[in-house]
């Protein structure tokens, strides 16, 4: 129903604005934790127990005839710096929608339904998929080392702070116990191909891996005037030629490579900086490529740093690319085919946490269009009809899943 999820996107992309634009909810900010104090509400509305595990997802179930295993959904309400309304919120609030619409038409399921609502999957704060890796089993002592990046704070403070907001609303437990039959994911597309196309339903057949670098050039802080050209080890070079590589190499390699973070220290016009730490992301669908990428962009970072006597450290982060499960993306184009909606198959170029899910069971998502293919900037928008065809090909999805 329109207005449902209408006022639920719109009353989540009210928390967080940001004064440079969008919205800016890094997960377990202060205003992450307001969006899923409105979700935790609007679930226990829906009549779902809500649970909160160690790594503060909200977990929503909807009891079936049997115990387990369940049919799940899911996805974020946190957001990148800056970003828009419609990324992850569609997809935890198109789940909401569908158990109240299984409510009200007193659908009773065989197998019982999970509403997930993940950590930090775009891992602005303190790592990407922190949630969904918890959820699988994939990480738990490592939650106690996790720091937050904007904010100085630990994972285990985190989840305190959001644990003395819920106190008497949730079921406090440790990890979900249960098996899973299927995992289904409901998203934006972020990408320009359904939007191009005029297709209304993006039917998922696999989800790009990512490999990200973190590369600290150290060099020696000076007097940007009084230290001749041959007497200076400025690390501002070596990043800024690495840089320039990340895209010549992504472009030959035929994937996609950015470097959208960069930190100068001390970021001062007269002084050469001590230090300068840039992000390096790349995706592919092909793990053996990034791996040959990053391996490239890593010697190359030191090859040119060290005419320059620039030092450089690097900490890696990778997640594989899967392939979503044959039979959901059957019962996918089935679902939107059955509801008279327009679908093409396409792979994934944003990660997700469906990808982490895939892991520990068969996983589908289900894409609707983003205009202009843009994602992860204020601009993102989703026609509100595109929203409810996603959220009724989710519906039917999740049922035919059932049998
Ligand atoms: C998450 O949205 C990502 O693709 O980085
Ligand atoms: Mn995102
Ligand atoms: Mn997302």
């Amino acid at each position: 129903m329109t207005s449902r999820i209408k006022e639920d996107i719109e009353a989540i992309g009210k928390i967080g604005k940001d004064q440079r634009g969008g919205n800016s909810r890094p997960a377990l900010s202060p205003e992450d934790i307001e969006a899923r104090l409105y979700l935790i509400e609007r679930m226990r509305e829906a009549g779902l127990e809500v649970y909160v595990d160690d790594a503060a997802n909200i977990i929503g179930v909807r009891k079936g005839r049997l115990k387990e295993p369940y049919v799940s959904t899911g996805s974020h309400v946190d957001t990148v710096m800056n970003g828009g309304i419609f990324d992850g919120v569609l997809g935890v609030v198109g789940g909401l929608e569908t158990m109240r619409q299984l409510n009200e038409d007193r659908v009773e399921t065989k197998f019982p339904m999970v509403l997930v609502v993940f950590t930090d999957e775009e891992g602005n704060s303190f790592m990407p998929f922190v949630g969904s890796k918890y959820f699988a089993g994939e990480i738990s002592n490592e939650l106690s080392d996790l720091k937050g990046k904007y904010e100085l704070i630990s994972f285990k403070d985190a989840l305190e702070r959001f644990l003395r907001r819920v106190e008497g609303k949730v079921k406090k437990i440790g990890r979900f116990p249960y098996a899973l039959r299927n995992h289904v994911e409901l998203h934006v597309e972020q990408g320009p191909i359904l939007y191009q196309r005029k297709v209304q339903i993006g039917v998922v057949t696999g989800i790009v891996g990512v490999q990200r670098a973190w590369v600290e050039f150290t060099g020696r802080q000076a007097h940007a005037g009084s230290t001749p050209m041959d007497m200076r080890s400025d690390p501002m070079i070596s990043a800024a030629k690495t840089i320039e590589k990340v895209r010549e190499i992504a472009i030959q390699m035929d994937m996609v490579g950015t470097v959208g973070f960069v930190e100068v220290s001390p970021n001062v016009i007269n002084v050469i900086p001590g230090k300068v730490r840039i992000g390096v992301d790349l995706r592919s669908l092909s793990k053996e490529d990034m791996k040959k990428a990053i391996s490239s962009v890593v010697s190359y970072a030191l090859e040119s740093s060290s005419p320059e006597g620039v030092k450089v450290d690097v900490t890696e982060f990778f997640e594989e690319p899967v392939l979503c499960s044959p039979r959901v993306v059957e019962e996918v184009k089935r679902s939107s085919e059955e509801a008279g909606f327009s679908y093409m198959e396409l792979p994934s170029r944003a990660v997700h946490d469906s990808q982490v899910m895939a892991k520990v069971t068969d996983v589908g998502m289900i894409f609707v269009p983003s205009r202009d293919g843009v994602s992860h900037a204020p601009e993102e928008w989703t026609e509100w009809e595109d929203c409810d065809r996603g959220q009724e090909t989710l519906k039917r999805t999740l049922l035919s899943l059932q049998s």
